[in-house]
């Protein structure tokens, strides 16, 4: 676990820094970091857990308070923030604050075409004065740590993550998260760790390094490569929760279908306590539950020499499609919708193996 700056004065900045020094934090995303889920990962070990993505403007609005809800396990539990007007994000940063957060996080870097048209997101880095100005005025109107999310650049032409991360530190950011690629790259190249690199080299404030973390070995070399000391994971913990313990560890652990199925229906039992077991509770949870089964049925066990023989790309990249073994290996491999709708019955009726479980959650 982090340091935590909760006995600290409000405007105590380096207990705001020590906040997010020496974190693995599950990185903020859409629908994949819904609170059913943040609290499997916080079993799982990971330190931070984040929001959605909210709006400033429909949270002024009165809409998507659910977002701000968050589960009691969730210690450091912070709400991300998009807008590029100042006013509305202070004030959107308040209501989150006073609704539980323990940090906010700005968000610079979402590459999504509708938001970016707005003059929000990425389209931010490309005005890095402007996302200063945002900065401050959140920075005035909050007590808590605030910290900031942005990419290389917005294009390969436009890299400037370290300009954007130095004029973000002097408005009083308290942390800088880098995703090491463009917003016209979007996932197609392996995250560029060199620039995230240069952004921790440049910083005073802890940097939260991001991209391609799988396995405990991209996180041991990015270490050893770079002077970051705080890390994102996004998809890494949506193919895998356990992804976190993994990383504690430091190393990679096998997970048997006992195991997995375990572990969806911890999934199952956690989102049901929070949308409910009624009929209209339970059809949010299958649609959940089937849109985890995207992430969850790419996981494959990768050892340290498959690690090895792909890098430096990662096994992101690199993951191979087939899969043989016993029936319920395949069929958790499977991407197929049908397939999908079947974990789902097994999982709601708990119809599976149960014998020679342990897991390490
Ligand atoms: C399903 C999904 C939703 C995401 N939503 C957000 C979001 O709301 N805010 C954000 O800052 N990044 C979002 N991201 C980006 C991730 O936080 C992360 O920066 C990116 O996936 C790179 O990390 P990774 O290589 O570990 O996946 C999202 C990513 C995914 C896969």
């Amino acid at each position: 676990m982090t340091e935590t700056p909760s006995d600290t004065a409000p405007d105590d900045r380096n207990a705001a820094r020590a906040f997010f020094r020496g974190v693995i934090a599950l990185s903020p995303m859409a629908i994949g970091g819904n609170l059913p889920y943040r609290r499997l990962c916080r079993e799982f070990g990971a330190d931070h857990t984040c929001s959605e993505m909210i709006f400033a403007t429909k949270l002024l609005r009165g809409g998507e308070k659910p977002l701000l809800r968050h589960h009691a396990s969730e210690a450091h539990f912070g709400v991300q923030l998009c807008g590029k007007d100042p006013a509305k994000l202070s004030d959107a940063a308040q209501i989150a604050v006073a609704a539980g957060a323990r940090f906010v996080d700005l968000n610079f870097g979402c590459p999504i075409d509708v938001v970016v048209r707005r003059g929000a997101g990425a389209a931010l880095l490309k005005r890095p004065r402007k996302l200063a100005e945002l900065v401050t005025a959140v920075r005035d109107a909050i007590a808590v740590p605030l910290s900031v999310k942005i990419r290389s650049g917005y294009s390969e032409k436009k890299i400037n993550a370290v300009e954007v991360a130095l004029l973000a530190e002097a408005a009083g950011a308290d942390a800088v998260g880098v995703h090491g690629r463009t917003r016209a790259q979007r996932y197609k190249r392996s995250a560029d760790w060199g620039i995230v690199d240069a952004v921790a080299d440049a910083l005073t404030i802890p940097v939260l390094g991001n991209g391609d973390i799988l396995t405990p070995w991209d996180l041991a070399l990015r270490r050893q490569q770079t002077g970051v000391a705080s890390f994102l994971i996004a998809r890494g913990a949506l193919i895998k929760p356990w992804i976190f313990t993994e990383l504690a560890q430091g190393r990679a652990i096998q997970y048997t279908p006992p195991m997995r199925w375990r572990m969806m229906r911890r999934y199952y039992d956690h989102a049901t306590e929070y949308l409910g077991d009624d009929l209209r509770g339970q059809q949010r949870v299958e649609r959940f539950l089937l849109w985890h089964l995207q992430f969850w049925h790419r996981y494959r066990h990768y050892s340290e020499d498959d690690f090895q023989a792909v890098q430096p790309a990662s096994l992101m990249q690199a993951r191979e499609k087939r899969v043989t073994g016993t029936p319920d290996e395949v069929l958790l491999a499977s991407a197929d919708d049908a397939d999908h709708t079947e974990i789902w019955r097994r999982v709601l009726t708990r119809d599976y193996p149960t014998d020679d479980v342990t897991d390490d959650a």
